[in-house]
């Protein structure tokens, strides 16, 4: 058991935990002694994520949900109750991506599968948890965005709109739980090194993305752990899409100029968004 503890006993229920920055958020919260909960429909990629945490740690429990389904999200939240007694942390992390231009064929089939996981499944595991830690007089949501639920990426249009839902749900939620005891955040990362985009052939990302170096998982769990422990309310991960969106609330244009200019060389080297790798050169894990 490690003995690190800024989380000791804490029950902490991670969606998406069976890969990329939920897997990594997961281990972190193990390692800093909080009981966590791994939520992901494969229960075969879930368990091998609990035999690496319990290593570090005991309390793990594995239950395989897809969160689009509110009768399985339901029956997520009963069995995590039944087994902990509480939840202290909520992580809506889990979701799915698509890259497409919206004149695409499949594009409305494919935006509404990214609302059905990405947005209603981040709605349909709050509103589960929320009496629960309405009962305790406390707890934690941290919700997952992106840089791109700021500012939308051309070919990713399906993607940025569930993005954007997420970030408008969590801005209204944190309002409503002032003075609850229920503390809300979002975290809004970069692009990440993670399988998420693992299919997506190079030369069709996203454009800025085709000139933007990663940032790791651990990065991204660090932050999480930072800001639920510091109660942060917004992360912006790393610096530098603070620039694209204060360009884009002087101007729309300026904005998209911003957008343009990180495809090119100098630029996104100057910026330091460009550090000499990109997303597939990179190994997923
Ligand atoms: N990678 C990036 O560049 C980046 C940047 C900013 C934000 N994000 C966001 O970060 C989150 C995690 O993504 P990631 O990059 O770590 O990708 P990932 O490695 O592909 O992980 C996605 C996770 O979500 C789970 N998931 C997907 N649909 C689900 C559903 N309907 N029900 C339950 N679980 C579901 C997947 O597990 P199963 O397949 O087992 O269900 C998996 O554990 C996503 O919300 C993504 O939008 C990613």
């Amino acid at each position: 058991m490690s003995n690190k503890s800024r989380f000791k006993d804490k029950v902490v229920v991670i969606t998406g935990a069976s890969s990329g920055i939920g897997r990594e958020t997961a281990i972190e919260f193990a390692r800093e002694g909080a009981k966590t909960v791994l939520v992901s429909r494969s229960r075969e990629k879930l368990d091998k994520v609990a035999e690496e945490i319990r290593a570090l740690n005991p309390n793990v429990l594995v239950v395989p949900t897809d969160i689009s389904s509110p009768e399985q999200v339901s029956n997520m939240v009963s069995d995590v109750v039944s087994h902990y007694g509480s939840i202290d942390v909520l992580f809506n992390n889990a979701g799915s991506s698509y890259v497409g231009r919206v004149e695409d064929d499949n594009f409305a089939e494919n935006a509404k599968k990214m609302m059905d996981a990405d947005y209603f499944g981040t709605v349909n595991v709050t509103t589960e948890v929320l009496p629960i830690m309405k009962r305790q007089g406390s707890g934690y949501i941290m919700n997952m965005s992106s840089v791109v639920g700021k500012k939308a990426f051309p070919h990713f249009g399906g993607y940025s709109a569930a993005m954007h839902a997420i970030s408008g749900f969590n801005d209204a939620l944190r309002q409503e739980m002032r003075g609850s005891g229920i503390n809300v955040s979002i975290i809004h990362p970069a692009l990440t090194q993670t399988p998420l985009l693992d299919n997506v052939k190079p030369e069709d990302m996203p454009p800025p993305f085709r000139r933007l170096t990663p940032i790791s998982v651990e990065t991204v769990a660090k932050a999480v752990l930072d800001g639920v422990e510091h109660n942060r309310a917004r992360i912006i991960l790393p610096f530098q899409p603070r620039l694209l969106f204060l360009s884009d609330l002087i101007s729309a244009r300026l904005g998209d100029l911003t957008v343009r200019l990180l495809q090119n060389k100098v630029f996104s080297t100057l910026l330091g968004t460009y550090r000499g790798s990109l997303y597939h050169h990179g190994v997923s894990q």
